[in-house]
């Protein structure tokens, strides 16, 4: 049986079992998120779907979806909360758009143009973190990581293989590799992995593939992300 809630006014069905999240996006409506994937159990640890629930803000990708709920997701209060926690992101890692292979193929970036962030507020905290070239396939650059768990998930659930963990509590929170020396290559890691091809940015990329397809073609460049949904949807755009 079909229920229904409603989303900035807009009448929603939904069945039993769904989120928020879930309805919504079958439904066509863009809630933006980052660490959610609708291939995988929801994470609820971006935050950036949190919407408002009749008066109260929770995540819309864990909360399910119940009938008659009235919920706010594209006002004023609730995008500048986006493009607060957008800021933050953007300071706590290195993402330096124009040089970065997956600029306009970028979910962060695709979601902050959405969110209207125009430009930084806060001090960078300029990282310093390796790039692991280590194997032949793919390259990780750790400094684009935004600890969505997602290549975690993907790489334990999918793969059976847990090539990757987030150790370390808060601030100090980061993707480590599990192998002997800590490095990709070192790791029963291939490039057909369900993990290789999840990261919703440009932290783990395709070698031998740069630029395959020009900047300004590219997912983002051709519709926003309201339109056109997530990257990891986007098989070619994985791989530019
Ligand atoms: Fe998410 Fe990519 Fe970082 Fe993995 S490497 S946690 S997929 S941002
Ligand atoms: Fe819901 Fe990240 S998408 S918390």
């Amino acid at each position: 049986m079909s229920n229904h809630f409603t989303l900035d006014g807009v009448t929603v069905p939904f069945t039993t079992g769904q989120t928020i999240m879930d309805a919504a996006l079958k439904a066509g409506i863009y809630i933006p998120h980052l660490c959610h994937n609708p291939e995988f159990k929801p994470h609820g640890s971006c935050r950036l779907c949190t919407v408002n629930v009749n008066g109260r803000n929770v995540a819309a990708c864990t909360t399910p979806a119940a009938e008659g709920l009235e919920i706010e997701n594209e006002t004023h209060e609730i995008t500048t909360q986006r493009r607060l926690l957008l800021k933050l992101l953007f300071v706590e890692g290195n993402h330096v758009c124009p040089a970065c292979e997956k600029s306009g193929a970028c979910q962060l970036q695709a979601v902050a143009y959405h969110c209207g962030m125009l430009a930084p507020e806060f001090v960078h905290f300029y990282p310093k973190r390796a790039v692991d070239a280590s194997h032949p396939e793919t390259i990780i650059d750790f400094n684009r990581c935004i600890l969505c768990e997602l290549c975690v998930r993907a790489s334990h659930d999918i793969d059976k293989k847990s090539v990757f963990t987030i150790s370390g509590r808060g601030i100090h929170s980061h993707l480590t590799i599990n192998s002997p020396s800590g490095k990709l290559g070192d790791s029963d890691f291939t490039a057909s992995d369900k993990a290789a091809r999840v990261c919703p940015v440009g932290a783990i990329l395709p070698k031998h593939k740069g630029y395959n397809k020009p900047i300004g073609k590219r997912l983002y460049d051709q519709a926003p992300i309201s339109q056109v949904g997530d990257v990891a949807q986007h098989q070619e755009a994985t791989d530019e």
